[in-house]
């Protein structure tokens, strides 16, 4: 059996939450090796820059319980990206159903471009449930407390860079 397993998490982070912790850090166990890629969603265009969304996922991650994650990004087609790094998994976290539909999709078409690539579902945990980087942003830009959503660490500059958008 093939050991070393290679396992991509891919998503737009923007931010990071303790959802996506709680999956990266989980799924570090489960593979030798987990790269965190940032990534451009097309139909989603970002709040914050790729080099933002990763300085804060660093950041945030400085103390995972972890050494085998590595971040980096990608502004291509992911799976060409998989193929590249000899990728063995796709990792995505699964939040309410209504997530399925669309993870399901991309999992296929990937399949399809990659035979070889196994996505994996995590189930967010009960606390990260109903959470989002979208409903994050939304508190953070009409001054709401964020600080049981996203590290410490990051809170503050979230803040004061979405307040700035919305609030006189
Ligand atoms: O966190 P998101 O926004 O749900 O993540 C979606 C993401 C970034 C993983 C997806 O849009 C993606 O893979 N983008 C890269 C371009 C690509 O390969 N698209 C085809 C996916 S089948």
């Amino acid at each position: 059996m093939a050991t070393n397993k290679i396992a991509i998490y891919p998503g737009s982070f923007d931010p990071v939450t303790y959802g996506h912790i709680d999956i990266i850090e989980r799924a570090a166990r489960l593979f030798d090796k987990l790269i965190v890629l940032v990534s451009i969603n097309p139909v989603k265009p970002a709040s914050f820059p790729l080099e933002e969304r990763i300085d804060f996922l660093k950041r945030s991650l400085k103390h995972a319980k972890a050494d085998n994650i590595e971040i980096d990004n990608n502004k291509g087609l992911f799976i060409d990206y998989f193929k590249r790094r000899k990728a063995d998994v796709i990792v995505k976290g699964l939040r309410a159903m209504s997530d399925f539909e669309y993870e399901f999709q991309m999992a296929l078409l990937n399949k399809d471009m990659c035979h070889t690539a196994e996505t994996v579902f995590l189930s967010a945990n009960a606390a990260s449930m109903f959470l989002s980087s979208s409903a994050v942003r939304q508190i953070a830009m009409f001054g709401g407390d964020i600080s049981a959503f996203v590290p410490h660490c990051i809170a503050g500059d979230i803040i004061e860079k979405l307040k700035k958008g919305v609030l006189p």
